[in-house]
């Protein structure tokens, strides 16, 4: 009888490898139990998200920004450095060896060290979401976080993806486990198409979308929406698990933020 044998071992080591694909080292999720609602109570650490007053995402209410032209355009001085692809248990991220350019917000240098792909869009514009949001997390030297996001609808390839198409199929295949993100390396990762000219976007004060949900984190959601295919969202969403694919948290009360609005085709026009 012990042909049987290598059969029962290979039931136990895919049992074991579908429990830990759950990321147990993640404490939070987008339902049930330990769901956004719960977020604040699932650690001391993780406070504000329950309690905080400037949290993230909220949706924007165009009639609700105002102009500020003295905000100046957004500038993004980006390169093309070596990175590498991640699937850290609760969304799909890009991050830097070293940082990949700046981007200058208020004055200040922050430098580009991480990107995460949410599914469906966190902020809401007009009451409305998009299929996917990038974000851009930067950081200055001194601690402080800025975070540039870019809504797609379904539409056109998205450049930037499809440089990196092949080994978002392998770390869908990758194997997980219960106490480490999967990796997979991208070599130098062309930022050319992350880098196009804004002429108009949104920004406002708020938080980390995800816990510890840290505050005083400046968003600027770019006004233009880019396009991806739905092949693509669906390769963003593959390596994660059934109750990740939808890691959008919900939006949060602005409790007397104002969200301003730079848009370089008003900028010659006089007042009136
Ligand atoms: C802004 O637009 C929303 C609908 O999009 C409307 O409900 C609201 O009353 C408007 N607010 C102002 C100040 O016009
Ligand atoms: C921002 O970085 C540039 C170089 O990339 C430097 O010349 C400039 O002084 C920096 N600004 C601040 C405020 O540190």
């Amino acid at each position: 009888m012990t042909y049987v044998k290598p059969f029962f071992c290979l039931g136990i080591a895919s049992l074991l490898l579908v429990s830990a694909c759950a990321h147990d080292f993640i404490q939070f999720g987008y339902g049930g139990a330990n769901g956004p609602d719960k977020w604040g109570s699932l650690s001391s650490e993780f406070q504000l998200c329950s309690q905080g007053l400037h949290q993230s995402p909220i949706n924007i209410v165009k009639n609700a920004t105002a102009c500020n032209q003295n905000l100046g355009p957004l500038t993004r001085d980006y390169i093309s450095t070596k990175a590498s692809l991640i699937h850290n248990g609760f969304s799909i991220e890009l991050r830097y060896q070293e940082s990949a350019g700046k981007a200058v917000v208020d004055g200040k240098n922050y430098s580009l060290t991480q990107m995460i792909w949410h599914t469906p869009s966190e902020h809401l514009i007009e009451g409305e979401r998009f299929p996917v949001e990038l974000q851009l997390i930067h950081k200055s030297d001194d601690g402080n976080i800025a975070v540039v996001a870019i809504m797609y609808h379904y539409g056109h390839p998205d450049a930037f993806l499809l440089q990196i198409k092949d080994e978002m199929e392998k770390l869908a295949m990758e194997q997980c486990s219960a106490d480490q993100e999967a990796q997979i390396p991208l070599g130098v990762v062309q930022t050319r198409a992350l880098k196009r000219r804004t002429r108009k976007y949104f920004r406002y004060v708020g938080s980390l979308t995800t816990p510890p949900c840290t505050e005083n984190v400046k968003w600027n959601i770019l006004g233009k929406v880019r396009e991806m295919t739905k092949e693509q969202a669906n390769l963003l969403q593959a390596p994660l698990s059934q109750k990740y694919r939808y890691n959008a948290r919900p939006v949060q009360p602005l409790n007397g933020r104002s969200v301003q609005l730079f848009d370089e085709t008003q900028r010659n026009k006089k007042p009136s």
